[in-house]
């Protein structure tokens, strides 16, 4: 994708992304997580910093390295997630959540490794702070606001009520039931939605081609804050 970069167009711009999964540990070896890769997230970082932006990527445990000129910030939890967002979001120009962020965590968590019995346990699990949404609530004049939605059915309705409830820009919806979108594989089939109404439907492509028609969406809405 380096050769369809030469214009260092998002130059002078602070671009957070994030990435990847949560653990959402219960005891010191225990967790619950999701099958996401990082790729996308990762794929979005790397083109953003192509561009010429300044990119901060927040991102969940993944097995893949942090693209040049990127300053990686890992974290583990919703929680860690949560406060290295709404820390750096501020004073940021674009910022993508492309996070599976799990939507709970357990309430306690045991300081001990809990030994397996005959008996059945029950983990209990509490609600995570929607990070996005709270993006949406803190959005500053101009800032572009870009979220994901994952769904199994109704996908392009469900996805612009979450654009909607979250005040966001843009939001990119993928189908996580096809086999060429969704988790942890290359490719993805996504569709974007805009606060207008629009809608593109992109075929299904690599995630480094999907990144780069985000950012040519995202330079558009920046444009057009800028006025
Ligand atoms: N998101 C977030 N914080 C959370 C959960 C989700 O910031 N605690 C973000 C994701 O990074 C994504 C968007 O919100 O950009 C939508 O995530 P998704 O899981 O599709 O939707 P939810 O709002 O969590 O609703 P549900 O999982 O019930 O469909
Ligand atoms: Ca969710």
């Amino acid at each position: 994708i380096a050769s369809a970069l030469t214009e260092k167009s998002l130059k002078c711009l602070n671009v957070l992304v994030t990435a990847g999964p949560t653990r959402e540990f219960f005891d010191p070896v225990r967790f619950i997580s999701n099958p996401s890769s990082g790729k996308m997230g990762y794929a979005l970082a790397r083109v953003a910093s192509l561009k010429g932006a300044e990119v901060c990527l927040v991102s969940g445990p993944t097995h893949i390295e942090a693209p040049p000129g990127v300053s990686l910030i890992p974290v583990v939890s919703a929680l860690e997630m949560h406060s290295a967002v709404v820390e750096r979001a501020p004073r940021c120009d674009v910022v993508i959540m492309a996070a599976a962020v799990g939507d709970y965590r357990p309430d306690v968590q045991s300081e001990s490794k809990i030994k397996k019995g005959d008996k059945e346990i029950t983990i209990r699990v509490v609600p995570n702070p929607d990070i996005l949404a709270e993006l949406g609530r803190q959005k500053r004049e101009g800032q572009v606001l870009v979220g994901f939605a994952a769904e199994t059915d109704d996908i392009v309705e469900n996805a612009r009520l979450k654009l909607l409830k979250k005040n966001l820009d843009m939001i990119v919806a993928n189908d996580v039931r096809d086999p060429r979108s969704g988790f942890a594989v290359d490719t993805n089939r996504v569709k974007l939605i805009f606060g207008s109404g629009d809608v593109v439907d992109l075929p299904p492509m690599s995630k480094d081609e999907v990144a780069l028609k985000i950012f040519d969406y995202v330079e558009e809405l920046v444009k057009r804050r800028e006025g």
